[in-house]
């Protein structure tokens, strides 16, 4: 480039400079393309990529943990931080009004401070160094907020990491930044630069290390059944698990039994048209998370138990009971609960005996009911679980326990003391469920489909 040509430029941009950009129309139009095209994509968002179906909101739910969109999480990191600093933690409006109204005020007011005409990085360093430390902090309480501020243990330390990554370095670093521009003015640009460079590697060296150390608790992905017939299915499952006990498979029961404290007691059928026409939807979810304390029908809401049913299970199992019981309601064809035996099949654990045993016995034979400690939860446990352990399930053999008490032969315990009583204790399984438990055990227990598939049923 020739001289001249350099001189030439030069002097246009000296121009332009002394010109300056006006904020009207110039920044507005740049300002408005740019929120266009925000506009834009978002509509493209939504319209293709929408957003995740989730369960109905439950106002009832007092468990439920309210989350912020994501980008309002840096705030809500920051106050879970902030609200751990004794004593000034408890003032919580400085961390909720205070501090980000302070912040937006010097973002709203830095204009009228700054108003150096340069537009040369190197020559902004403080508002840039300023800025960026906000930045990077944003971003990385935004991170920081799907981890822990207090580890699983009862430990502080995560929490203090991210306190000093998300909360004391930007503080120092602030402070750096002023003490710098005030005393070394000329030569502050590059000392800010530095200072900011070294306190954004801390403050990300901090946070990762909190992340490294303090995973976030494992968390379930549920799915949420969407369609009618899903539903039902899933109202089943959890019908299965928590009412089958007292009220029977198909809530026909009138006398509990089987179920300690409640030996005996006399219920209406809740699969009757006495019940069924009486009770509306919004009474039965009631009845269902409140329970009747007087007559012995315990709590399933999430009001008085973190782990207990969610709004969304709850309609759910009311949508099973009409659509199974109700004759008002037209049920929908649903597949059944394992694929029929063939002649000379042999059923799997995996394909037939899991889905039965899930709704036919799991409601008393898992970890927190005392049924002989007999857990029918995982393929291990049903072989090895419970007082009598092995004596349970043993290949091949007809006289394994499970297999007598399920076609109604109760039996003594090995050392005498209590009978084991049919199962399930309120009434006998259908035929057609005692022949897979049968050939299940009298072929080995085979685990997985393919090795059931190896072996054949010597049909009569
Ligand atoms: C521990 C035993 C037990 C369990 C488990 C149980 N119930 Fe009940 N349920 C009862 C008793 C006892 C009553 C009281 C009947 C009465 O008031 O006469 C009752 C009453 C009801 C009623 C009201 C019937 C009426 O007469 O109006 C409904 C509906 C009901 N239960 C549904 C359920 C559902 C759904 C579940 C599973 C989420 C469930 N129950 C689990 C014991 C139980
Ligand atoms: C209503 C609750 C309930 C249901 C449902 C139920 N059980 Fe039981 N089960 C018990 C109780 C309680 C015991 C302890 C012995 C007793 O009191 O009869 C028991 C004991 C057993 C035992 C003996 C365990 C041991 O190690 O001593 C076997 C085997 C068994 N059940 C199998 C089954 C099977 C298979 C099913 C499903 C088809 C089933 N049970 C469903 C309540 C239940």
């Amino acid at each position: 480039m020739n001289p001249e040509t350099r001189q030439k430029i030069h002097e246009k941009y000296e121009r332009e400079l002394q010109r300056g950009e006006r904020f009207w129309p110039d920044s507005i139009f740049k300002d408005a393309i740019m929120a266009l095209a925000i506009f834009i994509l978002l509509i493209l968002l939504a319209t293709f990529a929408g957003v995740h179906d989730s369960p109905k909101a439950d106002p009832s739910d007092t468990s439920y943990v309210p989350r912020p969109e994501w980008y309002f999480l840096f705030l809500f990191k920051f106050l879970a931080l902030y609200a751990q600093i004794p004593v000034l933690g408890k003032i919580e409006w400085i961390a909720t009004a205070l501090i980000p109204g302070l912040a937006l005020g010097v973002l709203t007011v830095l204009p009228f401070v700054d108003k150096s005409p340069r537009r040369y990085y190197a020559k902004r360093a403080l508002p840039l160094g300023i800025m960026g430390i906000l930045v990077w902090g944003m971003l990385w309480l935004t991170i920081l907020a799907e981890y822990p501020t207090v580890a699983s243990d009862g430990s502080r330390v995560p929490g203090i990491l991210q306190a000093i990554a998300g909360i004391l370095l930007p503080l120092l670093a602030y402070t750096a930044f002023a003490v710098i521009a005030y005393t070394l003015k000329e030569r502050a640009p590059r000392a800010i630069l530095f200072t900011g460079l070294g306190a954004g590697a801390l403050m990300a060296g901090f946070s990762l290390l909190s992340m490294a150390l303090y995973p976030p608790s494992h968390k379930e992905t549920v799915e949420h059944p969407t369609g009618l017939v899903d539903q039902i299915v899933a109202g089943q499952d959890l019908y299965s698990i928590h009412c089958l006990e007292c009220h029977g498979e198909d809530g026909s029961i009138t006398v509990i039994q089987g179920v300690p404290g409640l030996e005996g007691k006399v219920i209406s059928p809740i699969n009757s048209r006495d019940v069924l026409y009486t009770v509306n939807d919004a009474s039965m979810a009631q009845i269902i998370a409140y329970g009747r304390p007087d007559s012995g029908m315990p709590p399933f809401g999430k009001a008085y138990n973190p782990e207990g049913l969610t709004r969304a299970e709850i309609d759910y199992i009311i949508a099973f009971m009409r659509y199974s019981w109700d004759d008002r309601y037209e049920k929908p064809e649903i597949k059944p609960l394992y694929p029929p035996l063939g002649a000379y099949e042999v059923p799997s654990y995996e394909v037939h005996i899991a889905p039965i045993v899930k709704r036919y016995c799991l409601s008393c034979h898992r970890p927190g009911k005392d049924s002989n400690d007999y857990f029918m939860d995982t393929y291990e446990n049903i072989l090895h679980s419970g007082d009598n352990g092995d004596r349970n399930v043993l290949a091949g053999d007809e006289t394994s326990f499970l297999l007598q008490v399920i076609q109604g032969q109760p039996i003594l315990n090995p050392d005498g003391s209590e009978e084991i009583g049919v199962m399930p204790p309120s009434g006998t399984l259908k035929p057609e469920v005692i022949e897979v438990f049968h050939r299940w055990v009298l072929m080995g227990m085979p685990r997985t489909a393919e090795e059931a598939a190896r072996l054949t049923w010597p049909a009569p």
